[in-house]
């Protein structure tokens, strides 16, 4: 049996960061189940199709085949055999991702895929929905959050260490209007599973909580 590990939460609260570094120390593989709903996103934006065109994107949502491979340890996202990791971080892809994500025909795709990973290895995966719907039998639980204003301070300091100019007040503006989107959905809305343990980082450091979700992993032998 494959020993499980669900990390859902909002946009900056840190989740891939700790996921990673939990995932190299337990030696399991790190699943980013956003990288998954952006290369989709990305499908539909060279598609020409809006955010709002929801039958076509039910419709052309199965055109499109994502899958993962794992190099030096990195997950590599391939859409329809292409690698792009580097394609897929941008605005534009984000929201879509956000709109597109609500779409019932991909997230059954993704979720699909995701659950077969999880059945295979022993996986650090994170989400919106991974502890409510996709391993709602997980081993560990953890609902990872921090205030909005220091999710955008995070998300700032990333661009601008990058060399972007942007507008920390409108990253806020945009954090807390995704955050919107994603718990008032429809389909598999991002809310704390009931047996998830809620971890607020807002004070804490990467380390910190990365220490704090692998204390709660009891396996013989991790
Ligand atoms: O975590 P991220 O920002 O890379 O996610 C991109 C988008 O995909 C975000 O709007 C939420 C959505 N998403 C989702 O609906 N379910 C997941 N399990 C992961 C991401």
């Amino acid at each position: 049996m494959s020993y499980n590990i669900a990390i859902d939460g909002p946009a900056g609260a840190g989740k891939s960061t700790i996921a990673r570094k939990i995932a190299k120390k337990m030696q399991f593989i790190y699943v980013d189940t956003g990288a998954m709903y952006r290369a989709m996103a990305l499908y539909f934006i060279r598609n020409g199709i809006r955010p709002e065109e929801k039958d076509k994107i039910s419709g052309i949502c199965k055109e499109a085949d994502i899958t993962i491979r794992y190099v030096d340890g990195e997950q590599v996202v391939l859409l329809n055999g292409e690698n792009v990791n580097g394609l897929i971080r941008t605005e534009e892809v984000s929201n879509m991702a956000c709109e597109s994500s609500a779409n019932p025909d991909v997230r059954r795709k993704l979720v699909e895929l995701q659950q077969l990973l999880a059945k295979e290895s022993d996986v650090v995966m994170d989400g919106r929905d991974i502890g409510t719907c996709v391993l709602p039998d997980a081993d560990v639980k953890v609902y990872l959050t921090a205030g909005s204003a220091t999710r955008a301070k995070r998300r700032y300091d990333e661009l601008t260490a990058k060399g972007v100019e942007c507008d920390f007040a409108q990253i806020e503006k945009d954090i807390i209007e995704r955050d919107k989107r994603d718990m008032s959905r429809e389909v598999s809305p991002l809310r704390k599973a009931e047996d998830a343990v809620l971890v607020d980082s807002s004070d804490m450091t990467i380390d910190e909580v990365a220490e704090a979700i692998i204390g709660l992993c009891r396996k013989p032998g991790v």
